[in-house]
């Protein structure tokens, strides 16, 4: 199984986004380690946590007037994805979810190398000031 390693190249350099992605990375791991009868409930904590991540990068975006919208774009394809997918899972589809947690790691690994690497230099340069500015907590918490 994909297994998402934390490591340097995974790291950014802006505190709170690279906050979110060890969180991201620890949520998507319970994804892939889970088993069948765990995989719905770690599926429904990664795609409230990506909500949280990815409306906190969007508002970043929004406040800073970062113009390409491709950004937010993938953000609201990935999670039209991942709601696909958990329906899939409801229905018994456990290999289909199994299929997303494989996907998972290539996906971020290409996600935070690019888009969020160029949003974070972005907002360093324009001086943009990401303190206190996360979307609301999700009142989830990683599955036991
Ligand atoms: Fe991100
Ligand atoms: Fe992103």
């Amino acid at each position: 199984m994909a297994h998402i390693e934390w490591s340097e190249k995974l790291e950014i350099g802006l505190a709170p986004m690279d906050a979110i992605h060890r969180e991201f990375v620890d949520f998507a791991n319970a994804v892939v380690a889970a088993d069948d009868a765990g995989l719905l409930p770690a599926l429904d904590a990664l795609i409230a946590h990506t909500r949280m991540h990815f409306a906190t990068e969007d508002r970043w975006m929004l406040e800073s007037n970062f113009p390409p919208p491709c950004h937010r774009d993938e953000h609201r394809r990935v999670l039209e994805v991942m709601d696909a997918v958990r329906g899939q899972v409801v229905a018994g589809d456990m290999a289909l979810g199994r299929r997303l947690a494989q996907e998972l790691s290539p996906w971020f690994e290409q996600h935070a190398s690019t888009m969020d690497t160029v949003l974070a230099a972005f907002l360093q340069q324009v001086g943009y000031d990401t303190t206190g500015k996360a979307a609301p907590a999700t009142d989830t918490a990683l599955p036991a």
